[in-house]
């Protein structure tokens, strides 16, 4: 099953996605996670990233294209693989087309979380993640079980500097321009299935669910 999570900032693909991995076993390919690991490392990658990261801009095609290519080409995936955060731009989509194609394979499904404006800047006032793992968690909606702590790693959970409240708007501004037109790109070919993102974690994935086949 090769899958794309599609939507707006803060609708739950890192969330679902993580869910995906742990009953269907299909490994998450977060290019956030890989660039804020690439940010915390201070490599090349990271330090052309930060800039545009913290002020919500997308960082270049090549750069990311290069980072999902090497990825896709790991034993794990296989069998399969869930995208996060990519593709977000057309050409993007045209480049995944392209190394899938050199792979014998395709998209099987792309899900849209679609989630309300009001809901998104809820969830990412109080989004808490962890350095380590990429775990993600919420104050309250998602809260781990000691507070500030990671329930996998016992690292200290850090609130994203992009999820400051300016740089939440920026990202809104920015996934409208650039990315909401890989939805009509992936709509074209009859892959798009639009999934309610509100509700709980549960009811979230029980949508995704159905549209998969449980497991
Ligand atoms: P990235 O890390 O991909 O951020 P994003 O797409 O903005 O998405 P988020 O991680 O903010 O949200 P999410 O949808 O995963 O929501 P989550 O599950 O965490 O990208 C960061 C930056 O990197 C970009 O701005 C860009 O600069 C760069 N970048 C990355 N990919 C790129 C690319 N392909 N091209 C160019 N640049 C790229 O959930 C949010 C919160 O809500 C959590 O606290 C969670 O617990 C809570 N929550 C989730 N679901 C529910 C629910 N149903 N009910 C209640 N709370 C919920």
């Amino acid at each position: 099953m090769d899958l794309i999570l599609f939507g707006p900032p803060g609708a739950g693909k890192g969330t679902q996605a993580q869910r995906l991995f742990a009953a269907y076993g299909t490994p998450q390919i977060s290019t956030g996670d890989i660039l804020r690991q690439a940010v915390k490392a201070g490599t090349p990658l990271g330090l052309q990233a930060r800039p545009l990261m913290e002020t919500g801009k997308l960082v270049p095609d090549g750069l990311v294209i290069g980072i999902v290519q090497e990825r896709l080409q790991r034993p794990d995936c296989r069998e399969g693989f869930v995208l996060d955060g990519f593709p977000r731009t057309v050409a993007q989509a045209e480049a995944l087309d392209a190394m899938l194609a050199t792979l014998g394979r395709r998209i099987d499904h792309v899900l849209s979380l679609e989630v309300p404006l009001e809901t998104v800047v809820q969830r990412l006032s109080g989004r808490r993640s962890c350095p380590k793992d990429g775990r993600v968690y919420h104050v309250t909606e998602a809260s781990p079980r000691s507070p500030g702590v990671c329930d996998v790693c016992g690292t200290a959970l850090t609130h994203r500097p992009d999820d400051q409240e300016d740089v939440v708007r920026a990202r809104q501004v920015t996934y409208r321009r650039d990315t909401e037109p890989v939805k009509a790109f992936y709509g074209r070919r009859g892959i798009l299935r639009v999934v309610d993102g509100t509700g709980t974690l549960d009811e979230v994935f029980g949508r995704i669910q159905s549209v998969l086949g449980r497991r």
